[in-house]
């Protein structure tokens, strides 16, 4: 009988043998299904995120519409700030805007430790979600602390970092003690997540690849590995990925990830050669392409499944998230193409 922790994602991700190479796509739940549309009208999103009814009915969405191999927990990297008191709110088309951005030591007191009893709306959505999956895996997710800290050092979304990279490298020291409380935030998301029933989890650094290798190692990376030492002792593979982070990809794979995922600016066999082996890839079809005529992108999906055949494990996904102009059911032929070709 197949479970969850014996799914093809979860065997994909621990690097052992699959009867076909799983599928999901970031952002697979979201403004890309008209189903989601609806059942969001009146509700904004942050709120939409504390109400389990519909957490549960928005993340199972795209499994029933697309046969995916896994939900992804509809949820927000802000989330567990607004849950430890955070004025922000996420603004359609722009993203999480933060009403008082952080840059300075008594700004820290904003950001007290999440204990579970602050979201056990969280618990009770991945509860419910998990019962309704049966076989199929629930990723958890969170942010990590480098991306957290942007959003709440520039205010909001940002091009330059200047905020941020000026803060770490002027002032160390707060830098380390804000991504702290940072990590312990996130690493606590993901532990009540992965307690209540996720089976995988992703680690989203979505815009670190701002940063050069040697700031990486030295601002982001032992931060990084904190947050997933939350979950020692809990048996879920844990997914690690970034845009843009080509010249990251094993740095970013040592803070203890399973699985290094892969952006679309380089290839699955030039990822795994940085890699040398030692983990599981996901990715890496670009989200602009599920717009092109289905000749060039199923080309496109051929050959990244080929190349994920050398790797030790393959997850199939895109190189960042679903556009929200996207056509659906391009993404559904998506996945049973991946099925198809890749069936063991
Ligand atoms: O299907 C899934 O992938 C799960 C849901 C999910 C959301 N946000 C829902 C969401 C996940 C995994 C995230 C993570 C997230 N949030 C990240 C990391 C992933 C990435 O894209 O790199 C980041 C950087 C954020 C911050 C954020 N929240 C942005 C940039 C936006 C988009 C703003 C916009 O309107 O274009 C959000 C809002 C958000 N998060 C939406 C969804 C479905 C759109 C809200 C809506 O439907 O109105």
């Amino acid at each position: 009988m197949t479970t969850p922790s014996s799914s093809n994602l979860v065997r994909a991700a621990r690097r052992q043998p699959v009867d076909h190479t799983p599928v999901w796509f970031m952002r697979q739940a979201g403004r890309s299904l008209p189903e989601y549309r609806k059942v969001r009208e009146g509700t904004a999103m942050l709120e939409a995120c504390r109400t389990p009814d519909l957490v549960t009915e928005i993340t199972l969405q795209p499994v029933r519409r697309h046969g995916v191999d896994a939900a992804i927990f509809f949820s927000d990297i802000v989330v567990p700030l607004a849950a430890v008191g955070v004025d922000l709110d996420i603004v359609p088309g722009t993203g999480p805007v933060v009403a008082q951005p952080v840059r300075s030591r008594a700004d820290l007191d904003r950001l007290p430790p999440l204990t579970p009893d602050l979201v056990p709306d969280i618990t009770e959505s991945v509860r419910q979600i998990v019962g309704e999956l049966g076989e199929i895996p629930l990723i958890g997710f969170a942010g990590a602390p480098f991306t957290l800290a942007s959003y709440l050092v520039e205010g909001g979304p940002s091009r330059n970092h200047e905020h941020t990279k000026a803060l770490m490298h002027g002032d160390p020291q707060l830098w380390s003690d804000l991504c702290e409380r940072l990590a312990a935030i996130s690493g606590a998301f993901l532990r009540v997540q992965v307690e209540a029933g996720a089976s995988a989890v992703q680690l989203f650094d979505s815009w670190v690849g701002a940063l050069p290798l040697a700031d990486y190692e030295r601002f982001v990376a032992p931060h990084s590995r904190a947050t997933f030492a939350h979950l020692d002792g809990l048996d879920a593979p844990k997914i690690h990925f970034g845009v843009g982070t080509g010249e990251l990809l094993p740095a970013m794979g040592a803070v203890g990830a399973d699985v290094v995922g892969v952006d679309y600016r380089v290839s699955l066999t030039d990822a795994l050669a940085r890699l040398d082996g030692s983990y599981a890839v996901q990715g890496n079809l670009d989200p602009a392409l599920l717009f092109a005529p289905w000749e060039a992108l199923e080309a496109e999906v051929r050959r990244i499944v080929e190349e994920g055949r050398a790797a030790p494990g393959h997850i199939f996904n895109l190189g960042h998230g679903v556009l929200p102009t996207t056509d659906p059911e391009v993404l559904t032929r998506v996945v049973d193409l991946v099925h198809e070709i890749s069936a063991r």
